[in-house]
């Protein structure tokens, strides 16, 4: 039985979850933003993109792939149709967008208008589909989550969360990430 301040199957999760809104409501703001004197600012996208690659698709959709779903396909949930389906073909969508926004950051930075529609519309894209994403995450399938993966299996899934957090993701450890998504936060004006 867990006690309520043990860590869950998805409490981990759930708080990076946080982090990615956050940064998403950044890139909302940069965006905005971009209509006035001042352009886009070219520097913060190209760190949310890192951000993006790094802590919410390596660092945290690889937890999801590599460990929690594979716990609720082993629990009988299945992984081609229903709610684990749907995830997997959002974080190909989220990826997507990133390399859609990687790809043209320089060429619209070098003042290619299509470039900048694509990055921009890129951007959007990705901030309207993590949002939902995370919104069903948190409410349909981590809910599931936390019902099924107790006990002992939940210490073993949250052991991997743990060796996967302590990796370097092209180097950057998750707290520099960390530290990464507040500079964006702070850049896009976004109280703490
Ligand atoms: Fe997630």
């Amino acid at each position: 039985m867990n006690s309520p301040s043990a860590e869950t199957a998805t409490s981990r999760l759930r708080e990076e979850h946080q982090l990615i809104l956050r940064v998403a409501s950044a890139m909302q703001a940069l965006l905005a933003e971009a209509g006035g004197d001042e352009g886009l600012d070219f520097d913060t996208m190209a760190d949310c993109v890192t951000f993006i690659r790094l802590f919410a698709d390596a660092c945290h959709h690889g937890k999801e792939e590599d460990l929690l779903f594979p716990e609720l396909e082993a629990g009988g949930l299945p992984r081609h149709q229903g709610p684990i389906a749907v995830m997997l073909y959002e974080h190909q969508q989220g990826r997507a967008f990133a390399r859609a926004m990687s790809d043209s950051l320089q060429p619209a930075r070098q003042g290619d208008e299509r470039a900048l529609s694509i990055l921009q519309n890129s951007a959007r894209g990705y901030v309207d589909l993590i949002r939902g994403h995370i919104l069903k995450e948190d409410n349909v399938l981590f809910e599931m989550a936390d019902q099924t993966v107790r006990g002992s299996a939940c210490e073993r899934l949250c052991g991997g969360y743990g060796a996967v957090c302590a990796r370097r993701f092209e180097g950057r450890s998750k707290e520099e990430l960390q530290a990464l998504a507040a500079r964006i936060c702070d850049t896009a004006g976004m109280p703490d």
